[in-house]
């Protein structure tokens, strides 16, 4: 089965107004007719202009976090109705930086995921082994607990997308070679097959990230259990997104 990739810039703390919005318009300009389906993921602040800026383009507009609540007592907090009312589709969910910063764990992971899905949103959830993990051999069973916690019930391959992000490969320059990031990837979709059924697993989109570059895109892209990009540092210049997005095709 053929999955469109998805290729998803992930901003973090980075942007401010005029040159947020100016990233914005260049991959707008430069992703129409993209081979694949384009996410920008920018800081909360930008995510009403950026929609402004995306508006009659086919690309889509994330989140990098929401809170699992509708609304209340959440100081500094963003629920999943926030972000669909600003015109978000998406949210990224569990970024191994969050839950480093923020000592998030699976369960509350998959309680935003869950209360993302209720809003209507797709959450791409984050899971990933540190180097300490990998180097012990762990990678696998590592990134099969997160799955198990993070993952909630009500995950489907249309509302959720899954992103393998080896801590160690993020901003390092570094990376697993493309086989070793597909050999993760077919073990993410067959660990989930359990959940979501053929049809299922088979439509799930699994991306990577993790140093992802115009470089190495294409060689990452061409494995056939790897659906697309999560990008950080490359996200941040549309000359270099936009390569990743071209090296994807269906
Ligand atoms: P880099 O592409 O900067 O390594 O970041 C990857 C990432 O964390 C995307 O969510």
């Amino acid at each position: 089965m053929s999955r469109r990739p998805l290729i998803a810039g992930n901003w973090k703390m980075n942007g401010l107004l005029s040159d947020g919005t100016a990233l914005a318009q260049a991959v707008a300009q430069g992703g129409k007719d993209a081979p694949c389906d384009i996410l920008i993921c920018p800081p909360v602040t930008l995510l009403g202009a950026v929609k402004s800026v995306l508006s009659g383009s086919a690309i889509q507009l994330g989140a990098q976090d929401c809170h699992w609540q509708e609304k209340g007592a959440h100081t500094g907090d963003i629920s999943p109705q926030m972000l669909v009312d600003v015109g978000c589709s998406h949210v990224i969910l569990g970024h191994s930086e969050r839950r480093a910063d923020h000592g998030e764990t699976d369960s509350q992971v998959a309680q935003k995921a869950s209360a993302a899905h209720q809003a209507g949103l797709i959450a791409v959830i984050c899971v990933g082994e540190t180097e300490a993990q990998r180097d012990a051999g762990d990678t696998m069973s590592v990134i099969s607990a997160q799955l198990d916690g993070s993952v909630p019930q009500s995950a489907t391959s249309e509302n959720t997308v899954i992103a393998y992000e080896p801590v160690w490969a993020i901003g390092t320059g570094r990376t697993p070679t493309a086989q070793e990031a597909n050999q993760v990837h077919a073990h993410i979709r067959a660990h989930l097959h359990g959940r979501l059924g053929d049809a299922g697993t088979a439509a799930l989109r699994i991306l990577y990230g993790g140093s992802m570059k115009p470089g190495n895109a294409a060689d990452l892209l061409a494995q056939p259990d790897i659906d697309g990009g999560l990008i950080g540092g490359a996200a941040l210049k549309a000359e270099d997104f936009l390569s990743i997005v071209a090296a994807a095709k269906a």
